[in-house]
């Protein structure tokens, strides 16, 4: 975000002024910042150095090919979701060896395509997918490189919808199932086990979290090999919380509400984190999605109307839920600032797009500096599953896609027509 300051009285990214992206390309539009990824992926590199390690790229944060491309060429890997995202990480360059495949409910055709396409591991996280893992690798005459996906039941400080690692999820294998299944392996001839895999759930603020997951970890990798059972991958997964609130300030800014994500990074967890992960001897490797984009992108949207009741004052912008999801699903917090900012009085409104749902909101109650009719809104932090969850609700197009570069701005995805 740092990408993203106000220069006098005007929101610029890099060298750019965004009310020149919004003239040019309307609105809304999703913005990138091309340093702003970069950094972020070199801060994360930075903090695993000397560290026999891999960050694969949770592709599903945000797949627009030019932004993966620009990750491929860092040399970092992907992990995707399904035979979409393996195809889109393939065509963006990031190599076969470099991908790994995760999620609960794979289908034969993406495991049969994974398979042939020769990638890094498959994370598996049940008893029948890897009956069919084994099935159609045998048919195939293939190896299939495969970590387990273990659920130790931890508890997070997350949204439900985004608690992955507790036992009453989807998710993963138990502890006594995985251990089971790893030292019967000789079952699955055509399976070559590598290493555990979790993933406890997405916007994790408390070091704490993840050490508790960290810990269970080596504790069963420790196990396996005091049975001589070799482990030499430890995928932690990703779920690297992010800070959302007070990002961008001004003095004309009202005050930002606390949010206990304050002066969070990814650095600084994985620095709290590594001793622990370290302890296992394996390869480290992370899977990180929203602490790598999330930053680096904004939503612009035009305020369409004011509207002042008995009860509330609305603004009506021309996003909606179907642009960004995010505040209606999850109740997640995104700073909402004016492209321009004049010498401005505060209001108390609630910020909403144009669709016919109650829960069509972008925020609630939220002081902001008075606007009006046409004034460009940005709703910051909004780089990571803002465009890959957007929908054609209420025959609504997708909107443009903006990468800028220092003071230069190209589109890397036309807007939707209604055709
Ligand atoms: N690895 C696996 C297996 C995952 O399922 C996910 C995200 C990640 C890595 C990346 O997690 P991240 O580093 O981005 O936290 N739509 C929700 C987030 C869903 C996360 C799904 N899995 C949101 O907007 O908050």
């Amino acid at each position: 975000m740092e990408e993203f300051q106000y220069r006098q009285n005007e929101l610029w990214c890099e060298s750019t002024n965004l009310r020149e992206v919004a003239r040019s390309v309307g609105t809304p539009a999703y913005v990138y910042s091309r340093q702003s990824i970069l950094d972020h992926c070199r801060w994360i590199e930075g903090a695993l150095h000397g560290i026999d390690h891999l960050s694969c790229y949770a592709v599903k944060a945000n797949a627009n090919v030019t932004i993966l491309k620009l990750l491929a060429s860092e040399g970092i890997g992907a992990d995707v979701g399904s035979i979409g995202e393996m195809k889109f990480a393939l065509q963006a360059g990031f190599s076969p060896e470099k991908i790994t495949y995760s999620g609960v409910g794979k289908r034969d055709d993406e495991i049969e395509f994974a398979l042939r396409q020769n990638i890094m591991s498959l994370n598996v996280e049940s008893e029948s997918e890897l009956e069919v893992v084994q099935k159609i690798a045998s048919a195939v005459g293939c190896t299939a490189n495969v970590l387990l996906r273990v659920n130790f039941d931890i508890a997070s400080e997350t949204h439900p919808y985004i608690t992955t690692g507790r036992k009453h999820n989807k998710f993963g294998l138990d502890p006594k199932k995985a251990k089971e299944l790893i030292r019967g392996m000789k079952r699955f001839p055509a399976i070559k086990f590598l290493g555990i895999h979790s993933h406890i759930g997405s916007q994790i603020i408390r070091s704490e979290t993840f050490i508790a997951a960290a810990k269970a970890m080596v504790t069963l990798i420790t196990e396996l090999r005091s049975e001589g059972i070799e482990t030499r991958d430890l995928n932690f997964g990703g779920g690297f919380g992010v800070q959302y609130r007070g990002f961008v300030s001004h003095p004309s800014l009202p005050p930002e509400p606390e949010g206990g994500e304050l002066h969070l990074s990814t650095a600084k967890l994985l620095e709290a984190i590594l001793p622990e992960l370290r302890k296992s001897r394996c390869r480290i490797l992370i899977q990180p999605g929203r602490s790598l984009i999330a930053h680096a992108g904004i939503l612009l949207t035009k305020i369409l109307y004011r509207k002042v009741s008995d009860a509330r004052t609305f603004v009506i912008v021309d996003a909606g839920m179907n642009d960004l999801i995010r505040p209606s699903l999850y109740q997640s917090y995104h700073q909402i600032v004016p492209l321009s900012l004049r010498e401005a009085k505060h209001e108390v409104v609630d910020v909403v797009g144009p669709l016919c749902e109650s829960g069509d909101f972008f925020a609630q109650d939220r002081p902001m500096p008075v606007c009006d009719r046409n004034e460009i809104l940005a709703l910051l932090c909004t780089g990571a599953y803002g465009y890959v969850l957007a929908s054609n609700y209420n025959g609504r197009p997708r909107p443009v896609e903006v990468l800028v570069d220092r003071d230069q701005f190209e589109i890397i995805r036309e807007r939707e027509g209604i055709a």
